[in-house]
């Protein structure tokens, strides 16, 4: 089985577990639209293939962990998506969950994704207590604060915020629960695997903010110009386009060599070789940026990138 095959049947497994028939059919049907369908599911792909990389001793554990970190992130979109948050109406090419149901739904979805995610770890600490309380304390700590994606998000509404403390924060959190859950669900010890999740994280959030500044909402299957709009600290107001281009390569340069030492150790190398090269734009010209995660070249928006290109 793929691993995205792998991703969505055990999303789909714990989803039957939650008896959702029983719940209130608005919020039922948005949960299941909050997940489905899905987006890179990048998060649980990196969890488990740093799993496998380390033995995948207990596919369950695994699944698990992927699933209950895919949950926390589609609650926080949710949550993100919101009109005291981003206001976004557009998320993943279709409308956010408040604009298809309303406000208040979002909410309860959004709480109700959280809870499931850390009621999916619980049942793995029935099965196997040490290595099922290590998972949802990891993912507690990257979720809540100060170190995860509340606190990320809360960092908005400081008037000085330091750039890599916030994308740490509100997304290089999950990536680093993705590489220590992954190695914890195997057996294997948390802290070696900080590293890499969070190069691999506060290189995603450099990379979508240069996606914010330069492609347009079709592209993005979300607003485009959000940083800008709301005037949020982001890679490429703070380092202009190129310097952000810099930024990512610096930080993707040092991922390969923080893997740690494993059985899977190559394999995952070319993993996340291949997704550094996803990415990093190849052609960063003024007129047109070629970003290799699609096979087209992207149109820059029509504002006036030259100001971002040469701040
Ligand atoms: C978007 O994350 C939110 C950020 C942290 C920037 P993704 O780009 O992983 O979202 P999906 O799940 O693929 O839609
Ligand atoms: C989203 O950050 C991070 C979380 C949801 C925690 P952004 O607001 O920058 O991401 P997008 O652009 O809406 O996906
Ligand atoms: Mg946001
Ligand atoms: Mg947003």
């Amino acid at each position: 089985m793929s691993l995205m095959a792998r991703i969505e049947t055990a999303i789909r497994e714990v989803l039957q577990q939650q008896q959702l028939s029983k719940a209130p059919p608005k919020l039922a049907e948005s949960l299941d639209y909050a997940l489905f369908p899905g987006g890179a599911r990048i998060r649980p792909t990196i969890c488990m293939s740093v799993a496998m990389a380390c033995g995948d001793d207990q596919p369950k554990l695994t699944n698990a962990a992927s699933i209950a970190l895919e949950l926390i992130h589609c609650a926080s979109l949710v949550h993100d998506d919101l009109p005291c948050f981003d206001d976004a109406n557009i998320r993943r090419g279709k409308p956010s969950l408040h604009k298809a149901f309303d406000e208040s739904l979002a909410v309860l979805a959004g709480d109700s994704l959280i809870v499931m995610a850390f009621e999916t770890l619980a049942k793995i600490i029935l099965q196997d207590p040490n290595r099922g309380t290590q998972l949802l304390l990891t993912l507690a700590k990257r979720t809540g604060v100060p170190f995860g994606i509340c606190a990320g998000q809360a960092w908005e509404t400081e008037d000085h915020i330091n750039l890599s403390a916030y994308h740490q924060a509100k997304t290089g959190s999950l990536f680093v629960a993705a590489t220590q859950m992954g190695a914890i669900a195997a057996g294997q010890d948390a802290e070696p695997w900080f590293e890499l999740g969070a190069r691999i994280g506060e290189a995603f959030q450099v990379a979508d903010d240069l996606h914010d500044a330069v492609l347009c909402e079709e592209e993005l299957g979300k607003p485009a110009g959000q940083d800008d709009l709301h005037g949020r600290p982001n890679a490429v107001t703070e380092l202009g386009v190129q310097g952000a281009i810099q930024r990512l390569t610096d930080i993707l340069a040092g991922a390969i060599s923080s893997i740690p030492s494993c059985p899977g150790e190559a394999q995952l190398a070319k993993i996340v070789r291949s997704y550094a090269e996803k990415l990093t734009p190849v052609t960063p010209t003024q007129s047109t940026y070629t970003f290799a995660k699609m096979p087209t070249t992207f149109r820059t928006r029509s504002q006036n990138l030259s100001s971002i290109v040469n701040p």
